[in-house]
């Protein structure tokens, strides 16, 4: 209700209103309005409006006679408002309009303290309440990344993951995920540090076994050719020096940069089978490979020798004595086989599937020297030249050994340049191509 109607009302009906009234935001602007024409001071300036809230002003009208036709006492005490002025009504009254500071009623004023500490009280719950889901959103997905640090520092194995954490869009995830990929990369690191140690270890064995061999043979017939004994002391060192560069370079080269290189698989498992079995002195190593001169296939050579001669120590070394191992190569569309096939005492299959493991070993191959690694690292080999093995149970109580490696057929033209050469020092001749532009090699 505007001040005009109040007063025109109050002309009407004689009748006085009931209070307290409260403005409105219009009637405000009305009171302003008066105000101003009266050269008054703006009511902002004589009270702190709040903005777009309703404020309560204490004013009385007087009429021509100064009888009081209206009072409202607002329960807000607003100092310096005393203010009077005229007001004309639309029929020409005469009236008398005064705003005054009042003393606030002792309840309302009361009620409002209260509202006032409510409203402070809410406040400060809602802060605490902000600041504990803040804390939670925050502090613990750090503690929780903490924890990953600290269990990585611990050299516990890292294997759960904070899923939650890591799902995270936003930045504490991406922080997350960051030191999950740091801690996995170095885990990795290490893990390929380790193999590394453990293959060159156990690979300079080989050479080394042959070389105590060769020295043993020779003291037990000091008359026989020395030369024979220094070629085979020689190929050793040889072997041993070839090992160490490999497994080095191999820490360092990723598998795309290895050169791979064309190599006749039969004449490759001759060379290797005189070495192994100028170890096994006593095994009968009974070989059948296809009458055509060359089986081709892509494949990194000191890799498929390491994987290869593992597989074939083994047959020696778990055969019972006076029992053939029996190696053979086929031919078929997309790959060569290579089997590997020796007797023994019988295998579950249970077993076979955890012969690859690093370091386990049958019970009763325990008279025998080993540290059950050889397996692993064949079959690390091999499926780094893109390859397979298989270990099955063989019909004859021993092991069925299948290496599977990707062929490319004697007829095929490649479209890449290769090129032939021979080590002097080893007699290899291998051919070798980049493979990185050949893409319709298989
Ligand atoms: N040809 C095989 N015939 C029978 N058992 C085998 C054969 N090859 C492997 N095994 C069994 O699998 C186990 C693991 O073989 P692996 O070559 O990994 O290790 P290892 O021969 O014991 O030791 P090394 O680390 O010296 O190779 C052997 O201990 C043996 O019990
Ligand atoms: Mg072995």
């Amino acid at each position: 209700m505007l001040v005009n109607e109040l007063i025109q009302k109050t002309e009407q009906s004689k009748l006085q209103f009931e209070y307290p009234y409260t403005l409105s935001k219009q009637e405000i602007a009305k009171l302003d309005a008066v105000i101003r024409q009266n050269g008054l001071p703006p009511p902002e300036e004589m009270i702190d409006l709040p903005p777009g809230g309703l404020k309560l002003i204490s004013f009385k009208i007087f009429d021509a006679h100064n009888s009081l036709l209206f009072y409202y006492p607002s329960p807000v005490s607003n100092a310096d408002l005393d203010y009077t002025f005229p007001f004309q009504s639309a029929s020409g009254q005469h009236y008398r309009i005064a705003t005054f500071s009042t003393p606030p009623s002792p309840f309302l004023s009361k009620l409002f303290k209260r509202a006032a500490s409510i409203q402070a009280g809410l406040l400060v719950l809602a802060t605490l309440l902000l600041s504990l889901t803040l804390t939670w959103l925050i502090t613990k997905p750090l503690i929780q990344l903490g924890e990953l640090g600290r269990r990585y520092l611990k050299l516990e194995k890292y294997d759960q993951e904070p899923l939650k954490l890591l799902a995270r869009r936003d930045e504490i995830g991406a922080l997350g995920r960051e030191i999950a990929h740091l801690i996995k990369t170095v885990e990795e690191q290490k893990q390929k540090k380790q193999e590394i140690l453990n293959d060159m270890l156990h690979e300079i064995r080989t050479p080394l076994s042959r070389l105590r061999m060769a020295t043993s043979l020779f003291e037990q017939d000091p008359t026989s050719e020395l030369d024979e004994f220094l070629v085979r002391i020689y190929q050793e060192f040889e072997r041993m020096e070839t090992l160490t560069q490999q497994i080095l370079e191999q820490s360092r080269v990723e598998a795309a940069e290895i050169q791979s290189e064309f190599l006749d698989v039969n004449k490759f498992l001759r060379e290797l089978l005189r070495d192994v079995q100028f170890e096994f002195q006593q095994a009968s190593i009974d070989a059948s490979f296809p009458d055509t001169p060359q089986i081709i296939t892509a494949t990194n050579r000191e890799l498929l020798r390491r994987a290869t001669e593992n597989l074939l120590r083994n047959a020696c070394k778990y055969s019972p004595r006076h029992e053939s191992v029996f190696v053979g190569i086929t031919n078929h569309d997309f790959y060569i086989r290579i089997c590997i096939d020796n007797a023994g005492k019988g295998i579950s299959t249970q077993d076979i599937e955890k012969l690859m493991t690093p370091f386990y070993r049958l019970s009763i191959s325990r008279f025998e020297s080993g540290f059950g690694l050889g397996l692993d690292i064949a079959k690390r080999a091999i499926e780094f030249n893109n390859g397979r093995l298989t270990l099955e149970k063989s019909s004859r109580g021993g092991l069925l050994t299948k290496l599977d490696l990707p062929a490319i057929s004697p007829n095929y033209t490649p479209a890449f340049s290769t090129r032939q050469q021979r080590d002097e020092r080893t007699g290899h001749e291998s051919i070798t191509a980049d493979f990185r532009k050949a893409d319709n090699l298989r």
